[in-house]
């Protein structure tokens, strides 16, 4: 059996289970009625497959809705009034739900409704794109120079397995880039209930990075489709890296936001790249993904240039405010010490 096959058979067993609904057309076609009743093991079966393809329906809607262009054009405006006749039926059911816990109605500043559930509006931003992208810090100490070789390691096999595949590198790394917010945020999260003290904002700044980072992915994912042993490494990269940031931030925070600072640096520089084999023509400048228009508050004739830019001074400020909380812990002193940059983009 060839590894092709060998793949695809593995995928259509572990896929849904493993990856999500987005691999396996059986989950993310209409979902057949639960028979629980009498349906001993099968229904449980069923149960499964139910929970499982939930975040299907949603990821079949919003990939329904990035199609085309954002809202400002009036073929997108028909596309969204449709979507929400659509959508109607299904939200009256959730209304006459005894909880009452089902958003209301928003609004895109054009006027139509938004269409996304994974951000709302008040959470797009318009990018600063003048930071300094060629700021760096220059590792002195040996816990800065340990911090600063790691990256460079951590960058040899990734420029061998992707070379100058940065469509495909940005998605992947981006899987990456939104672990250590959430795993920094949650252990001063967790030391805040612990000390019963306050967090100086920083839990907050560091969870926006990290849903920031995960917008990356989103957006890339609408550029890149990732194949089932990119999944697989993933899967891999993100059990291993996990826990080693997680250990990583309880010894030492100067370190780890070190680290991410200089990670960052590199991102910065990928995403320069990338920009270069854009503008040579070397990669198509498609239309820019809806969901990065309404995101990042682009024109409607954006492109993926123009995407790249902007996730590119999204990892300028990420470095920043990583240096910055290393250099807190440098000084002696914990982070909620210092007032953390929140919405710094
Ligand atoms: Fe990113
Ligand atoms: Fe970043």
């Amino acid at each position: 059996m060839s590894t092709r096959a060998a793949g695809s058979v593995l995928l259509r067993h572990l896929g849904p289970r493993v990856f999500g609904p987005v691999l396996s057309p059986a989950a993310a076609s209409p979902r057949p009625p639960l028979a629980l009743a009498g349906g001993g093991e099968r229904g449980w079966v069923a149960v499964w497959v139910r929970l499982l393809s939930t975040s299907a329906a949603e990821a079949k809607d919003e990939t329904a809705a990035s199609k085309g262009n954002a809202g400002s054009t009036a073929a997108a405006k028909a596309e969204a009034a449709e979507a929400a006749k659509e959508g109607d039926g299904k939200r009256d059911k959730v209304v006459s739900s005894y909880w009452g816990v089902a958003p209301s109605k928003l609004m895109s500043k054009d006027g139509v409704e938004w269409r996304w559930s994974c951000f709302r509006p008040w959470e797009a931003y318009k990018p600063d794109t003048s930071i300094d992208l060629t700021r760096h810090h220059e590792p002195k100490v040996l816990l800065d120079k340990i911090a600063y070789w790691t990256v460079k390691l951590l960058r040899v096999p990734t420029d061998i397995f992707f070379q100058r595949r940065y469509g495909c590198r940005a998605m992947m790394l981006e899987t990456v880039a939104a672990v250590p917010g959430m795993v920094g945020g949650m252990l001063l999260h967790l030391r805040s209930l612990r000390r019963f003290e306050h967090g100086g904002g920083w839990i907050r700044a560091l969870l926006e990075e990290a849903e920031n980072e995960r917008m990356h992915l989103m957006t890339f994912m609408e550029v890149a489709k990732p194949k089932w042993y990119e999944r697989a490494l993933v899967l891999a990269v993100q059990g291993v890296f996990f826990n080693a940031y997680f250990l990583g931030y309880l010894i030492s925070p100067k370190f780890a936001h070190r680290v991410v600072g200089y990670l960052e640096e590199e991102a910065i520089h990928s995403y320069t790249e990338y920009l270069k084999d854009l503008e040579a023509g070397k990669i198509e400048n498609v239309p820019a993904p809806a969901i990065a228009i309404d995101y990042w508050q682009l024109p409607a004739d954006a492109t993926l240039k123009d995407v790249v830019i902007v996730v590119r001074s999204d990892e300028a400020h990420h470095r920043d405010v990583n240096h910055f909380a290393s250099d807190i812990h440098f000084q002696g002193m914990q982070l909620k010490e210092t007032p953390a940059p929140l919405g710094y983009h």
